[in-house]
């Protein structure tokens, strides 16, 4: 059975000071909910004091971003190790690093594998654009993008990531996928090509999510799924009702 995981990714909002405000805030309701895999993903900057809010409760944390070297002369960059010290997870490949930061699959791909040596799980994200989607080249470019990022992967780290599924006009625009037209991503594209390239039973263990516009009035649709494992979820993870659309993930996964 895959656990399902709701992973807010914050993108680049909130200060400190408003990160522990919302934090306080929301973290006994969340922590309260059962059955889910619950993450938090702020800025670097307010990784540390929300790792101390988190402290006494099951909620984790992840990062948004990394760099595959262990050190090194690359201003501005962060490391897996400097990552692990404060994290569980790790968002790698974010259509919006992909689109304005210039990363490959093969960058996606060299960074999973440093996280994977760190004992960091990472949440690798694909997807297609608009224009991919309306010449139905979905299948070939979700496809191709998690070939490449999973090169040189062996089976059991296949296990230890999470996908998300994230089309890329589905993202902040309000216009979220269908359960059934993501489901079907997710079956047919993503857990076909891991059994392609590795087996069934690979396919069948890693948690997939999906993201792209969830809110706490569709995430009931998207659990109910039975290939969708959870949601990676962008602004509505920056509003304490957060709180409530996991807990609507909780009580209808599996559904
Ligand atoms: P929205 O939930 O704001 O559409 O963002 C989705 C996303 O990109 C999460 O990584």
């Amino acid at each position: 059975m895959r656990k399902p995981i709701l992973a807010g990714n914050w993108k680049m909002h909130m200060t400190i000071a408003e990160a522990t405000d919302f934090v306080r805030n929301i973290r006994r309701g969340l922590n309260d909910i059962r059955g889910v895999d619950r993450v938090l993903c702020p800025p670097f900057t307010s990784l540390p004091i929300v790792k101390e809010l988190l402290s006494a409760t099951q909620i984790e944390l992840g990062a948004q971003n990394m760099h595959w070297e262990e050190k090194g002369a690359y201003t501005g960059e962060i490391s897996p190790q400097m990552v692990q010290e404060l994290c569980q997870y790790v968002i790698l490949g974010h259509s919006e690093r992909r689109a304005y930061f210039g990363e490959t699959d093969e960058g996606v791909n060299r960074k999973i594998k440093a996280a994977l040596a760190h004992g960091l799980k990472p949440i690798v994200c694909v997807g297609e654009t608009e224009e991919q989607h309306d010449a139905d080249q979905t299948e070939q470019v979700v496809g191709g993008q998690l070939r490449d990022c999973l090169a040189g992967l062996n089976a059991h780290e296949v296990t230890q990531l999470v996908i998300a599924y994230e089309p890329i006009w589905a993202i902040g625009t309000g216009k979220a996928a269908t359960s059934a037209g993501a489901g079907s991503v997710i079956g047919l594209t993503i857990r076909g090509t891991i059994s392609t390239l590795y087996d069934e039973a690979t396919a069948q263990a890693v948690r997939v999510q999906y993201g792209g516009s969830v809110k706490p009035d569709n995430i009931a649709e998207f659990m109910a799924h039975p290939d969708i494992d959870g949601a990676l979820v962008g602004g509505a993870s920056l509003k304490p009702d957060f709180v409530e659309l996991v807990r609507i993930a909780a009580e209808t996964s599996g559904v």
